[in-house]
């Protein structure tokens, strides 16, 4: 069993989600600890209303990035945690934090990486005129949005999309990726090869192309 501490800033849709899978046993892991930098984020409810022990580290309260980190080193420092997921948590961890829990951190982007890094992935895809974005679970390097990436998932980019719909149809397939992210590491299948990752047991190889808008004149 992976003992797992989830980090969140906002709503937390992706940790209500990786606890279902959790619960669920679809994913082979416990949340031990949900940690938030914003006292108010939505997430804190739903940790609690799952018996998650659930703790605030404000960032405010500190006058230097490394006394925040340290803040919640000391917070993690009584749960045996394997791995850090940070879902939705807006800050940046620096390498203080990073290198005493390495390739034990990942992330999920809203945007197919390495496109669209940042703080508004979806927006800027959709600014873009891409017709494909999607989202990305990655391990957390000390740059931003460039850690090796574990698995992602393509979401079309309709004409007619607003920014919200978008954000909605990228949100849902968030929702499966993280959890599967961390079922993969889970189970031991997951190798950091340099840049690249390596999932065990993927025999089946992928076959496939999406084309929007259709390319109509290959149908007949
Ligand atoms: C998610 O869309 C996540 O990908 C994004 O914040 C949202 C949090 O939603 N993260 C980032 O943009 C990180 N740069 P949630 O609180 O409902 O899970």
């Amino acid at each position: 069993m992976l003992n797992i501490a989830v980090f969140i800033s906002g709503s937390g849709s992706n940790l209500q989600s990786i606890i279902d899978n959790c619960e669920s046993g679809n994913v082979n892991a416990k949340i031990q600890l949900v940690l938030s930098n914003e006292p108010d984020a939505f997430g804190i409810e739903r940790a609690k209303k799952h018996n998650i022990p659930a703790v605030t580290v404000n960032h405010r309260d500190y006058s230097s990035r490394q006394d925040f980190e340290d803040a919640i080193c000391q917070s993690l420092k009584d749960y045996n945690i394997d791995l850090i997921c940070l879902a939705g948590f807006m800050r940046v961890l620096t390498a203080h934090f990073l290198n005493q829990f390495p390739n034990k951190v990942i992330n999920i982007h809203p945007a197919l990486l390495p496109s669209f890094a940042g703080t508004q992935g979806q927006q800027d895809a959709f600014d873009y005129g891409v017709k494909f974005t999607g989202c990305t679970v990655h391990f957390v390097d000390t740059g931003v949005d460039t850690g090796p990436i574990i698995i992602q998932a393509v979401v079309p980019v309709k004409q007619d999309d607003t920014l919200e719909i978008l954000k909605k149809r990228i949100l849902a397939q968030e929702h499966k990726v993280y959890p599967q992210a961390i079922q993969y590491i889970a189970q031991g299948a997951v190798k950091i090869s340099g840049n690249k990752v390596v999932i065990d047991g993927l025999a089946n190889a992928l076959d496939f192309a999406e084309i929007y808008p259709p390319a109509k004149i290959f149908d007949k």
